[in-house]
């Protein structure tokens, strides 16, 4: 199989950093680029954060920093109780060596999805707001990406922000519905999913090799993410972002449905990820003439915790 060939869209967090390095470690996917984005943190900790990630994956992935804040309004409250200030669990960094590229991510976005037509997969594993930005600057991108692959969303269960939003949508809704609108290959690897695989300790323990630079630094930053999580009454932590990266070399181990999706943009559902699963057409709605999306329902909980320790642990 070719290897697909990924950029990230990500807002750097403890289950970004999870994603981003599991994606390194996977022999079939080239990694050409981290974009950042504000969402667990400011953009600006987002893009610092993705540098230590590059330098830890050999200073070779550019990383080009992204939008600060939602399409339509100010920004300023992070998820600093799940994943510390810093984003990596409040643990000590050495500051990188790896420097963000002068293009913006918008820009990065579109020069390489255009130079490549068919070849490039978006991963967004936060807010839309880059990959919205880059759709209203050249909307060809979209007959360009070979598809879009992220994390977020939730078509079958309740939000984790609140009844109806998940975190990333929430952020940003306004982005997310123009994604969700636009007519391309885009599959939703949301909490229908991402709520079934929980990483307790032992398996934390047991997969992340702590005497090499990556398993290391990973052991160290999930802690953080794990107490939350227990805080909240769950023995584990759920692997969010790194689910869509076992999405796009194990499709075969979810199970997918097909809709029309409509992100809500105010209102006490701001987020909500709406897909029309009845198979009607619901004609003069805002469901009418709406691309399908994919998105993922069921997962085989065991085979993707496979997957995720034999990559990690080198097998
Ligand atoms: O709801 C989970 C998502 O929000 C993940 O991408 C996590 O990193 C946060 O961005
Ligand atoms: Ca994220």
């Amino acid at each position: 199989m070719k290897q697909p060939k990924i950029i990230i869209d990500t807002d750097p967090g403890i289950d970004d950093a999870m994603a981003i390095l599991l994606a390194h470690l996977a022999p079939d996917i080239e990694l050409i680029g981290l974009t950042t984005v504000f969402g667990n943190v400011p953009v600006a900790q987002a893009t610092h954060n993705a540098c230590i990630l590059s330098d830890l994956m050999g200073g070779k992935v550019p990383v080009a920093t992204g939008s600060a804040h939602p399409l339509n309004r100010e920004n300023d409250r992070y998820p600093d109780f799940v994943h510390g200030k810093n984003g990596f669990g409040d643990t000590s960094m050495k500051p990188p060596i790896t420097k963000a590229i002068e293009q913006g991510a918008v820009d990065f976005i579109i020069e390489q999805v255009s130079q490549s037509p068919g070849e490039i997969t978006l991963v967004p594993i936060g807010p839309l707001t880059n990959i919205a930005k880059a759709l209203e600057k050249a909307p060809e991108i979209a007959s360009q990406v070979k598809e879009v692959v992220l994390m977020g969303g939730a078509a079958t269960v309740n939000g984790n922000v609140n009844a109806a939003a998940e975190a990333n949508m929430l952020s940003d809704p306004h982005a997310a519905d123009r994604v969700f609108t636009t007519d391309w290959p885009i599959t939703m690897v949301g909490l229908d999913v991402t709520h079934q695989i929980i990483m307790d300790e032992a398996y934390l323990d047991r997969v992340h090799q702590v005497d090499t630079p990556i398993g290391g630094f990973l052991r160290r930053i999930v802690q953080f993410y794990l107490d939350f999580h227990r805080s909240t009454g769950i023995d584990g932590l759920y692997t969010h972002d790194p689910t869509a990266i076992v999405y796009l070399l194990k499709p075969e181990i979810f199970t997918v449905r097909k809709g029309a999706v409509r992100v809500c943009t105010d209102g006490i559902a701001a987020g909500q990820t709406i897909m029309n699963l009845s198979g009607k057409p619901y004609l003069g709605t805002a469901w009418d003439g709406i691309p399908t999306s994919d998105a993922c329902v069921d997962v085989d909980v065991t085979a993707c915790l496979e997957w995720y320790a034999d990559i990690m642990s080198g097998n």
